[in-house]
């Protein structure tokens, strides 16, 4: 497997990312297993890959397994690998990530969801750089660093007995932990404008007009629950969906579902889990009047629909800004809406009371 030397890029310029990068390179030239714990599309694989690329091990293979896209059997085989005739149909010898990432670095993303008989064999690699194929005697010697991601809370796990304790321990030589993009709000114009050039220029276009101010506030009002993949996304379709290629940009798109043609989950619908309103009952407080409660069921009989849809939407309003202390950019996240459109229901309904913050 071919290998770079140069880290990847990542773009940042607020304290506590500086403070990441800072920590990442002191980290990368340890030969120890380190854990990158951050949510979704903070940029775990990335940092991953820095900590590999600015280590010893830089020209050796940087090999990455999905622990999660596999059942445990195959996760095993990936992991390890098999010999022939270890099951039917193992036709000839399989050789597994960790052999192929020997003398480089292994990245185990989302290394909570294995299971228990999976972690006690990468425990051992870790301790002993020793495994057997599936199938196999022969023990099987490998100098492998092992770098783990998740955005689980492992040491709650752990003492949960829902992940070992001693592979945790093992791992947990450093973490790095990588700030959400809503703690770090003074990198988005940097983010938007490096996405931003990227996609004009992928489009062909001469150059990237930015934003207008208006659709800058948004961008950096909005709470990226996403992360950076999400800032990516919407700031690549703003840039494309843009008309005037040489006006600032001033219309953003957040939610690409939102559309009034959008099909609604019906009460009792049963892809859609729990009926929202059921949900919504059950977190709503005596503190919190609530309108005569909608329907969790279609109705057998005759029905005033406009009134059913409001009261439905009314009370998933209601539940969100509960869940979220009344805070509106998060329920509004909660709900997938941005926060022009929450605060716009908000006001259909008049529900637009004292106790709901936007900070
Ligand atoms: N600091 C950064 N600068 C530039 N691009 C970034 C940065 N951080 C993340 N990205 C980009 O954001 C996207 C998501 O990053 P990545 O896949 O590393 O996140 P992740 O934490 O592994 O996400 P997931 O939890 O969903 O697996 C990628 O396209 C990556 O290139
Ligand atoms: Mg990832």
């Amino acid at each position: 497997m071919a290998s770079s030397a140069t880290p990847p890029s990542l773009v940042g310029q607020a304290a506590s990312f500086l403070q990441l990068m800072e920590h990442v390179s002191r980290a990368a030239p340890l030969n120890r297993p380190t854990l990158v714990i951050g949510e979704r599309g903070t940029g775990k694989e990335l940092v991953a890959a820095r900590l590999h690329y600015l280590s010893s091990r830089w020209d050796k293979p940087f090999i990455k397994l999905n622990c999660a896209a596999l059942s445990e059997t195959l996760l095993e085989t990936e992991l390890f690998g098999h010999e022939q005739g270890a099951f039917t149909g193992a036709a000839k010898r399989h050789v597994g990530r960790f052999e192929l990432a020997d003398g480089g670095t292994l990245f185990l993303d989302e290394i909570a969801t294995s299971s228990a008989s999976v972690q006690e064999k990468i425990l051992r690699v870790v301790e002993y750089g020793e495994f057997e194929r599936v199938g196999g005697t022969q023990t099987v010697s490998v100098d492998v660093r092992v770098v783990g991601a998740t955005n689980a809370d492992l040491p709650k796990m752990a003492s949960a007995g829902k992940f070992r304790a001693d592979l945790l321990d093992r791992l947990s030589f450093d973490v790095v932990t990588i700030p959400p993009l809503r703690a770090r709000a003074d990198d988005i114009p940097m983010l938007v404008d490096h996405f931003g050039i990227a996609m004009a220029r992928e489009l062909g276009r001469p150059f990237f007009p930015g934003f207008a101010p208006k659709a800058m506030s948004q961008l950096l009002a909005y709470p990226w629950p996403g992360n950076i993949r999400e800032l990516k996304n919407v700031v690549e379709r703003a840039v494309y969906r843009a008309q005037g290629a040489e006006r600032p940009i001033d219309e953003v798109v957040f939610d690409p579902f939102d559309s009034p043609f959008r099909p609604v989950a019906m009460p009792g619908d049963r892809r859609a889990g729990p009926a929202p309103a059921e949900e919504a009952e059950a977190e709503a407080t005596p503190a919190t009047p609530t309108a005569p409660g909608p329907a969790t069921a279609a109705p057998s009989g005759p029905c005033n629909f406009l009134e059913q849809v409001a009261d439905f939407e009314k009370a998933l309003l209601r539940a969100a800004l509960e869940r979220n202390q009344f805070h509106q950019k998060r329920a509004a996240a909660d709900l997938g809406l941005n926060y022009h459109q929450f605060r716009g229901y908000l006001r259909k309904y008049e529900l637009l009371d004292r106790r709901s913050a936007a900070e």
